[in-house]
């Protein structure tokens, strides 16, 4: 069975695959593409932040008794993501192709290195620590990703 670490860097790359269409229809000035394909990314990323933050990160912070390290940086990041998405909606919202396309770019490489930091620490940290309970708490991730 796939393990925290796999299905999560997995999800990275739906998301990825997704956004990456956005920007493609954005480019070519196809706003029905650009909205649709943009909002199918935000509804995934923010499924997958929310299980982030109420699933993943308490566990983490749970078994290492750390609530100040590198959870912490990880929903700092959230954060600053979400305002950029506030801000690639209302670029879609005003037809604006310029202001999308930087504040995508600004979400793009954010994600990377976020999602970088996830998958070569995070990740593999949460499946060591939980071991035979990494199971059960995958179930309810996949869950609130269905
Ligand atoms: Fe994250
Ligand atoms: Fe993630």
């Amino acid at each position: 069975m796939a393990g925290i670490h796999e299905y999560m860097s997995r999800h990275h790359e739906l998301c990825d695959g997704i956004f990456g269409r956005a920007k493609k229809a954005a480019t070519g000035n196809d706003w029905a593409g650009t909205e649709r394909d943009c909002k199918a990314f935000l509804q995934q990323i923010n499924q997958h932040i929310d299980a982030e933050e109420n699933l993943l990160f308490p566990a983490f912070e749970d078994k290492t008794g750390m609530t100040g390290g590198p959870t912490q940086v990880m929903r700092m990041e959230h954060a600053q993501l979400r305002e950029l998405f506030e801000e690639m909606l209302a670029a879609i919202g005003g037809k604006e192709a310029d202001r999308y396309l930087r504040n995508a770019d600004l979400v793009a490489a954010l994600l990377h290195e976020h999602n970088m930091k996830e998958e070569n620490i995070l990740y593999p940290m949460l499946d060591n620590l939980l071991g035979a309970e990494a199971a059960g708490l995958l179930a309810q991730v996949e869950d609130m990703l269905a």
